[in-house]
C-alpha cells in the first residue's frame, strides 16, 4: 500500500485507513482481531475508532488487537458525543475533553493517541475552549495531532484562524463523509482543506455499503447487511434516490469492464480524488476487507473517470457555478 502524508503532521500514512466502526458491534472480537492483522499485513498503518462506537467497545478491541504492534500504528479516535449519562458527558468542552481523552487511552491501553479528532461540531462550547483545551493535550503528550470531523467550511476555517492567531495546534486532519454519491464537500470543503494542506479522511466511502453494488432497485434491502438491518431505514437509505441508483450501475459497468469489484471500482476513486488522502473503509468480515483492499495498486483510465464524473455530477449551485463562469 503506497503511504501518504498526513496532511500537515510530520507522519505518514497509507493510503487506505481501517475504520474501526464495526468492532463490537457487526464483527466479533476475534473477526475484528483478524481484520487488523490482515490490514497490517497489506502494507496498512492507519486504524480510525471513536469513542462511542459500540459503546467503548470498538475502542476496547481496538486496544486489544494492537496489542504488541502500536508502535506500527497510526492511531485515531473522536470525541463529541454522548460518552455517559449526565448532561455533560457530551460535546467540546474542556470538562468533557478532558474526561473522554483519559477513558479513551484507558480503553485503547495506550500511553498515546496519533490523531485525535473532534467527532462534530458543537454548538455549546466555544472555539477557543475547544482547542485551547486540544492544544494542551498535545503538549502533554496525550495527543499527537488534532483533526476535525463533520464541520462545515466556515467552522473549519474560523477554527484555523483562531489556532494560527493563539499560537495553537492547528488541525491537521478533516475526516468528512465523501463518496460517489455524496459529494457536496467538493463544492467547500475538499478546496479549503487543499488550500491549507489538511489532510481528507472520508468516510464510508461506499457510502454504507450502497457503491458495493450488493442491493437492487427494486428488491428489499436484505437483512443481515446495513441497509436491511437499519433501525431508521431513512438515515441509511435516503440517499437511494435515482442518481444513487444510476451511479451504482455506472460503478457497476466499469467495474465489469475491468473485471473489478464495485466496491473495488468506488474506493479506488475516492482514493485517487485530488485532495483525499486517506478513505477510511469498513467492513464486517474479512471478505469484505479482502475485496476493499484489492482498491489499491491499479488506475482507473480516463474513459472510466469520465463514465463515473458523469453518473456522479450534482448541482454545484450559488455562487460556484457563477465562479466558474467568470473564469470563462
Ligand atoms: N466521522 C464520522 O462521523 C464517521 C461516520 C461514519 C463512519 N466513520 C468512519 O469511517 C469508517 C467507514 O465508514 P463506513 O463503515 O460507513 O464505510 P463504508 O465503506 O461506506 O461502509 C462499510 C459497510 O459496507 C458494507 N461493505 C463493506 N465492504 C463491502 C464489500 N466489499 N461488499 C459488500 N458490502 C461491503 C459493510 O456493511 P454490511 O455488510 O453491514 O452491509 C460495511 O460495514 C468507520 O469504520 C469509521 O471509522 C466516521
Amino acid at each position: 500500500m503506497e503511504l501518504r502524508q498526513l496532511g500537515g503532521a510530520g507522519i505518514s500514512v497509507s493510503e487506505l485507513c481501517l475504520g474501526a466502526m464495526t468492532f463490537g458491534r457487526e464483527a466479533d472480537e476475534a473477526t475484528s482481531k483478524a481484520m487488523v492483522d490482515r490490514f497490517l499485513d497489506a502494507g496498512g498503518n492507519f486504524v480510525d475508532t471513536a469513542n462511542v462506537y459500540s459503546d467503548g467497545l470498538s475502542e476496547e478491541v481496538t486496544g486489544r488487537a494492537l496489542k504488541g504492534k502500536r508502535d506500527q500504528v497510526v492511531l485515531a479516535t473522536k470525541v463529541r458525543f454522548q460518552s455517559g449519562p449526565g448532561p455533560n458527558d457530551v460535546g467540546l468542552s474542556r470538562r468533557h475533553i478532558r474526561r473522554a481523552v483519559e477513558a479513551s487511552l484507558r480503553r485503547l491501553d495506550t500511553d498515546w493517541i496519533d490523531l485525535y479528532q473532534v467527532h462534530c461540531w458543537d454548538n455549546r462550547a466555544s472555539l477557543d475552549e475547544t482547542l485551547s483545551t486540544l492544544n494542551d493535550l498535545v503538549h502533554e503528550g496525550k495527543v499527537c495531532y488534532l483533526g476535525a470531523s463533520n464541520y462545515t467550511a466556515w467552522q473549519l476555517a474560523k477554527s484555523l484562524g483562531i489556532a494560527e492567531g493563539k499560537g495553537l495546534t492547528p488541525f491537521a486532519t478533516l475526516q468528512p463523509e465523501y463518496s460517489l454519491i455524496t459529494r457536496d464537500i467538493e463544492r467547500e470543503l475538499l478546496p479549503l482543506c487543499r488550500s491549507e494542506s489538511l489532510a481528507v479522511l472520508p468516510w464510508s466511502p461506499l457510502c454504507g455499503g450502497i457503491l458495493s453494488g450488493k442491493y437492487r432497485k427494486e428488491e428489499d434491502l436484505p437483512k443481515g447487511t446495513r441497509g436491511g438491518d437499519a433501525e431508521e431505514p431513512i438515515t441509511f437509505t435516503y440517499k437511494l434516490d435515482d442518481r444513487a441508483w444510476n451511479i451504482v450501475e455506472a460503478v457497476r459497468k466499469v467495474a465489469d469492464d475491468l473485471g473489478k469489484s464495485s466496491a473495488q471500482v468506488a474506493i479506488n476513486w475516492i482514493t485517487n480524488r485530488p485532495g483525499v488522502t486517506s478513505p477510511i473503509i469498513g467492513a464486517r468480515n474479512l471478505e469484505q476487507l479482502d475485496d476493499n483492499l484489492g482498491s489499491v495498486g491499479w488506475q482507473l483510465d480516463e474513459e472510466h473517470w469520465k463514465a463515473l464524473a458523469w453518473a456522479s455530477a450534482f448541482p454545484r449551485g450559488y455562487p460556484y457555478d457563477f465562479i466558474e463562469y467568470a473564469d470563462h
